[in-house]
């Protein structure tokens, strides 16, 4: 017992929720991504078979993959109508947070117009989560924007920041007296490497040139958005969502190894927070991921356990990064996704498990770890993948009525956060 004569460490207000992102759940979406998908979706399931063939689960997968409607978000899964239900599935499963997001393309459709009926429809949204007694935390940027944007060039351009500040400011005036947990953006590594280096994700650019001036533009999209929104509201508590990787050397005593391990955490997963570091009240991460480094930042992770999506799962990885975390940062902690694609739901118990292990290992260290949000409430729409993968608590079956469906593990996680 510790001295709170509590069974285990979480604080007693501790935030268990859970975390989606509008463009992957609400269905009905109107921005770059979509127009990006509705042009690309038969190549992109004429090349599944190359892409995704090595996937130990491809006989599975195949069915889904090889067909394009897969790659099209669509109707996602009617979170957009059904979040009253949904919120009701979120109390059930015990929870008390949620991580959502306001879809700028609906908020303001065509340039400097505003939709009235938007507005209303996220503030009846944020009534309901108060209503069902869940703290709504706020995401504004998760990768998607109005076309118009796109057009204008979207964050490779400076000069187009006004734009989202504009955004932000309606965010402020319409929403935030309700709210108190604010994150700006994203994962603001992954998208600029994967839109713009990579060039896999719209505009599918590779140039360093044009990664760099994202990344440098998305770190003053979010001071610019952390000064407009403490001045409308000082006790906005303000963070972004990073992806953090637990990233180890393959063979520690190899000093190749190690400085390709300090380079890449530096680079993948310090550089932007650094950036930003007097302009958040929390660090807000999400954790996938743990990479093993080898000889010139070469990545070589173990061959199983792996997810359906091919990851190398190490949940308890979380712990030495919240320990990292905790020692550079010494603020506030929030997890803002965790998760696995796990469609046979056969890992995901296994993994909030050995996740809540690690977690409380770090809070009785003294690390300040203020809650946990699962990836996700919902099976959603997996970005270029498209549906096949399952990261839901929540099974969607999409071919019949949008049916949820509670998985087991969830239940399992619901009575346990109930016991504690
Ligand atoms: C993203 C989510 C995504 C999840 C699983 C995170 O990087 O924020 O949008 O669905 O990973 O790939």
């Amino acid at each position: 017992m510790n001295e709170n004569n509590q069974k285990n460490l979480f604080p007693k207000n501790f935030f268990w929720g859970a975390s989606t992102a509008s463009h992957q759940v609400e269905g009905g979406n109107v921005n770059q991504w979509s127009v990006w998908e509705l042009a690309n979706a038969k190549e992109f399931s004429q090349l599944a078979h190359t892409r995704l063939s090595w996937l130990s689960n491809w006989d599975e997968v195949k069915k889904y993959a090889e067909s394009p409607e897969n790659y099209i978000s669509g109707r996602g899964v009617d979170h957009f109508n059904r979040y009253e239900e949904d919120f009701e599935i979120i109390n059930n499963l015990n929870l008390n947070a949620f991580r959502f997001g306001i879809e700028w393309s609906r908020l303001e459709p065509r340039e400097g117009i505003w939709d009235t009926d938007a507005i209303n429809h996220y503030k009846k949204y944020i009534d309901e989560l108060r209503k069902q007694n869940i703290e709504p935390f706020l995401n504004i940027w998760h990768w998607t924007f109005p076309t118009w944007f796109a057009e204008k060039g979207g964050f490779k351009k400076r000069s187009n920041l006004k734009y989202f500040d504009r955004f932000v400011e309606k965010i402020a005036e319409e929403f935030c007296e309700d709210l108190t947990y604010i994150i700006t953006l994203n994962e603001p590594n992954v998208y600029a490497s994967f839109s713009y280096a990579v060039g896999e994700w719209p505009p599918e650019e590779s140039s360093w040139r044009s990664t760099s001036f994202v990344y440098l533009n998305l770190v003053r999209a979010h001071k610019r958005a952390f000064k407009i929104l403490k001045a409308y509201k000082p006790t906005l508590q303000i963070g972004v969502a990073a992806q953090l990787a637990n990233i180890q050397a393959k063979k520690p005593h190899s000093i190749i190894d190690e400085v390709s391990t300090k380079w890449m955490r530096y680079f993948w997963n310090w550089w932007f927070l650094y950036r930003i570091k007097n302009q958040q009240d929390f660090i807000g991460f999400n954790y996938y991921f743990t990479d093993y480094y080898t000889g010139f930042a070469k990545r070589q992770n173990p061959g199983v356990p792996v997810s359906d999506l091919g990851w190398y799962m190490e949940p308890e990885g979380i712990y030495p990064l919240l320990i990292r975390i905790w020692y550079k940062f010494k603020k506030p902690i929030y997890i803002t996704e965790n998760g696995v694609a796990d469609s046979q739901d056969q890992y995901r118990r296994w993994w909030l498990e050995e996740t809540m292990v690690a977690m409380e290992r770090a809070i009785s260290e003294g690390v300040d770890l203020r809650g946990y949000f699962h990836w996700s409430l919902l099976d959603n729409f997996e970005w270029k993948y498209g549906w096949w993968p399952k990261f839901g608590l929540v099974e969607v079956d999409r071919e019949n009525n949008m049916k949820r469906t509670i998985r087991p593990s969830a239940k399992w996680f619901a009575r346990k956060i109930k016991e504690l």
